[in-house]
């Protein structure tokens, strides 16, 4: 099944186009990051005008890419939510009007369904191994996902394909949000997370030790508010002693910060994986593109004797928001129930969404 995605939900406009959830024709961002960089932050009025000049070169360039025309395409999905209204607007109503116009299925997508489907991209066939040979492309349930970004932060469980079972969440702040708070205060710039692991290459992640808040809890639950004022209080004492930061400090904090949330995020999943027995674990969202964290599952999953496959993206750009992620949840979603979308033209872009409702 050929399906022509669109994500618009924050402040990337993306469209792409996926064959059966797996292989990817093409996948086109236009991102705003340089625009967000000169205000630390996604303006939302700023974000939705860019998609309104954006969304429909971008469309053109996916179909293009992909080499295929309107004809071919059997369905169009779509991010309902959830995200700026805003923004998800723009990509909302250029879905619902192509796939009226063509007289084609509309899928609506939950964001964080997308971010999860990011790790079937790419794997096409039956015959994709691992770096120790094993094959990799059959699907092995039940499945424990860490999904993270600056909007979430979740630990998710999958018995089979399109349903989705919430184990915990954060209680505050996502890690991506921290990251991007820490950044900020450490003059590092937007977005936070490539720019805190960069410096924290350079950096002593034993320098500073910040508290790894909920890490005994017994839930599966998180919580980065306590760390973000305990960086926030060392940044501070740090200015009124020294009068600036240095080099050194940034790189320090950065990777005594970063190995503090990999720490905690990485327990809590093989917590997870280990009470639902779970054959594969999963690495989603933006934050997955933390090399610190990668590591550190697959160090924990050897250390614990765990047999769970460890997955994650292995390219990057399918970590953050792309449209190609949409197009693969959808065609799980579409697929198991079709009936589920006889009537989407009548629901509309939401702002708030929940993945798990029964
Ligand atoms: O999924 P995404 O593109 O957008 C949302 O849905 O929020 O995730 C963006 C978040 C940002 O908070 C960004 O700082 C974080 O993912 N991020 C990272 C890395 N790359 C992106 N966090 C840690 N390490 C990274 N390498
Ligand atoms: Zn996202």
């Amino acid at each position: 099944m050929l399906i022509l995605s669109i994500e618009t939900s924050c402040d990337e406009t993306a469209c792409a186009v996926v064959r059966d959830g797996r292989e990817v024709l093409s996948s086109v961002v236009a991102s705003q990051i340089d625009i967000h960089a000169a205000t630390g932050g996604v303006v939302p009025e700023v974000a939705a005008r860019e998609h309104v000049l954006k969304i429909v070169p971008v469309i053109e360039e996916a179909l293009a890419k992909a080499g295929v025309n309107w004809d071919q395409i059997e369905a169009i999905a779509v991010t309902r939510g959830p995200g700026l209204l805003s923004s998800l607007i723009i990509g909302y109503t250029a879905a619902a009007t192509l796939a009226k116009v063509m007289g084609k299925p509309l899928i609506p997508v939950h964001h964080v369904a997308g971010h999860i489907y990011a790790n079937w991209l790419d794997r096409v066939g039956e015959d994709v191994t691992d770096s120790a040979g094993k094959n990799i492309a059959k699907d092995d349930f039940p499945i424990v996902i860490l999904t993270v970004s600056g909007g979430h932060n979740e630990l998710v469980l999958m018995r089979k394909h399109a349903e989705f079972e919430l184990l915990g969440e954060t209680q505050d702040d996502a890690a991506g949000e921290a990251f991007d708070k820490i950044a900020r205060l450490l003059g590092l710039g937007y977005p936070g997370g490539p720019a805190i692991s960069k410096a924290a290459f350079k950096g002593n992640a034993e320098a500073f030790d910040f508290p790894r808040a909920m890490m005994k809890s017994g839930n599966l639950d998180f919580s980065f508010s306590g760390l973000k004022t305990a960086v926030l209080r060392v940044i501070e004492e740090e200015h009124t002693a020294k009068g600036q930061l240095s080099e050194k400090f940034i790189a320090d904090v950065a990777a005594s910060f970063q190995e503090a949330v990999v720490d905690v995020l990485s327990e809590k999943l093989l917590q997870a994986a280990r009470e639902y027995q779970a054959k594969e674990v999963h690495l989603a969202g933006g934050v997955s593109a933390n090399l610190r964290l990668r590591e550190m599952v697959e160090q924990k999953i050897k250390k614990y004797k765990m047999e769970a496959k460890l997955h994650y993206c292995k390219n990057l750009h399918y970590c953050t928001d792309n449209a190609a992620m949409i197009g693969g949840a959808a065609y799980y979603l579409y697929s198991s129930n079709p009936a589920a979308f006889a009537n989407s033209e009548s629901l509309l872009p939401s702002p708030q969404l929940d993945l798990y409702q029964k």
